[in-house]
């Protein structure tokens, strides 16, 4: 392996060649029957699913598919998993147990599954014996392999297994299609090394490994060239960007270079880390032309005692001193983060102080989940879980104490004229355009087909603690 764990090019170059050889049957087959095989993809999950997400469609398409949203004309189904929460995992094993009746009408069509869900052994297991029409089955360190995976399924007819990497790298040059033509996700890293004790990451997607910043550089120039608007750079601790491969440059420098790319976009990121999300790095994005003024900083617990336990590295004393110097900096930012409730070990107490600090911080946004214990990870196997009726009411509260909070944040808005990226007709609203801000707050307005994917002058006429609604003003 090299030292920097980039994938070799021999090995691109090998999934290239598969890709060349499906491609062509395709090819072949459209050309006899005058209809064109089609792939569909079905992701779960975070953003860096997406992101591996539009690799397998790009993948897809290079091999010659068409691509649809609808299962029942699929001759390709793939199911990107996601294992961050019981819930997760459970929806992904329905949906695969409704594919049966897909397969049992159509022999020939192809399933596979990948994902974090399948990295772990004991759901490989479960795919390989209750889901016998599940023809591939691969892991996050194998997105690359998917043409090798078809061809060997097409060519010895068996079910393909394929076993993880021993060493997770970093593959440049894959196909992507994008879902979007003007929002768009860079992964600037892979992996996590953090261990929090309640997260399976670690275990599913490997050690940090980060792309060199050069080839970051030409993926965003790439995409403002070509209009993009909004670039989200991806990784599970961005803070930490360049340290596993022992580059010159951290976070900061990759943002303060990606800053001097010309054109009209805003550029983000996530998930920063609080034990090391830096002044280096508020001081670059308080002094950048195209950083949107809006940070994610997952808190997880307002108790010391449960920051402790969850191996986080960080009290909430440097968390607010974080938080004050970020506010200092970027008076304008948009602050949102990550609660877990009902953690091991959680008191009424400790819930209290998380609920005080809440009140202290006060989030334009929160996500909030129930904590949802992972086989394999130290927590799941801590003694004072918490009962599910103590989870659910607790959950209830915060979400009220945040309600209150995020409303509150919203309404000195009413009135304001902000510039919103526009996604076109609301899928929750279809009667409304939405887009989002800078803050990457939800707007709701009347629009018009042609505004989508560009910017609108919108004014704010009522908030509610979700979203801003008012009128696209003429320009
Ligand atoms: N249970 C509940 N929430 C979790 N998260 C991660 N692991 C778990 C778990 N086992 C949450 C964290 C993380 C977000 C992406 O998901 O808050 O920041
Ligand atoms: Fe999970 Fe913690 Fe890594 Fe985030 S930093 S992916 S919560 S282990």
């Amino acid at each position: 392996m090299n030292e920097k764990n980039i994938l070799p090019q021999e090995e691109v170059d090998a999934q290239q060649a598969y890709i060349a050889r499906l491609c062509a049957e395709n090819d072949a087959y459209a050309a006899e029957t005058g209809a064109r095989r089609q792939a569909f993809v079905l992701t779960f999950g975070c953003q860096q699913n997406e992101a591996d997400s539009e690799k397998l469609t790009g993948m897809a398409q290079a091999m010659g598919y068409a691509l649809t949203r609808i299962p029942e004309d699929a001759d390709l189904i793939m199911v990107n998993t996601c294992a961050i929460r019981e819930h997760a995992e459970q929806k992904a094993l329905s949906i695969i147990g409704q594919y049966k009746h897909l397969k049992a009408k159509k022999p020939e069509l192809l399933i596979g599954v990948c994902g974090c869900m399948v990295t772990q052994e004991h759901r490989k297991d479960d795919i390989k014996h209750r889901y016998p029409y599940v023809d591939f089955v691969f892991g996050t360190s194998s997105l690359h392999r998917l043409p090798q995976l078809i061809c060997q399924k097409l060519d010895k007819g068996k079910r393909v297994f394929c076993p993880e990497e021993s060493a997770y790298q970093v593959a440049e040059g894959l196909p992507i299609h994008r879902e979007s033509s003007y929002r768009a996700w860079v992964s600037i890293m892979y992996g996590c090394n953090n261990f929090c004790s309640y997260c399976i990451v670690p275990y599913v997607r490997g050690r940090e490994r980060s792309r060199e910043m050069e080839e970051i550089v030409k993926e965003v120039e790439g995409l403002v060239a070509n209009g993009y608007r909004d670039i989200t750079l991806l990784g599970q601790n961005v803070n930490s960007y360049g340290k596993d491969s022992g580059y010159p440059y951290d976070f900061a420098d990759l943002l303060e270079r990606l800053d001097m790319i010309e054109g009209d976009f805003l550029l983000r990121f996530m998930t920063s880390h609080p034990k090391d999300a830096s002044r280096k790095l508020i001081d670059v994005m308080a002094a950048s032309k195209h950083i949107a003024h809006q940070f994610h900083l997952p808190m997880q617990s307002g108790s010391d005692k449960i920051l402790r336990v969850m191996n986080r590295h960080y009290d909430t004393a440097k968390y607010d001193a974080t938080v004050a110097y970020m506010r200092e900096k970027i008076p304008d930012v948009t602050l949102t983060s990550d609660i877990i409730v009902g953690f091991p070990g959680e008191t009424e107490e400790d819930f209290a102080d998380t609920l005080a600090m809440l009140e202290k911080v006060r989030f334009d946004m929160l996500y909030s989940f129930i904590y949802s214990p992972r086989k394999g990870t130290p927590a799941a196997e801590m003694e004072d879980q918490v009962p599910p009726a103590v989870k659910s009411a607790r959950f209830e509260r915060l979400l009220a104490v945040q309600n209150a909070i995020s409303l509150e944040k919203n309404q000195p808005l009413v009135g304001k004229t902000l510039r919103v990226l526009c996604d076109g007709v609301s899928k929750t609203n279809p009667a409304l355009y939405s887009g989002r801000t800078e803050g990457n707050k939800i707007a709701f307005f009347e629009g018009f087909p042609a505004d989508t994917g560009t910017y609108v002058d919108f004014q704010v006429d009522r908030a509610d603690a979700f979203a801003l609604y008012g009128q696209k003003q003429s320009q």
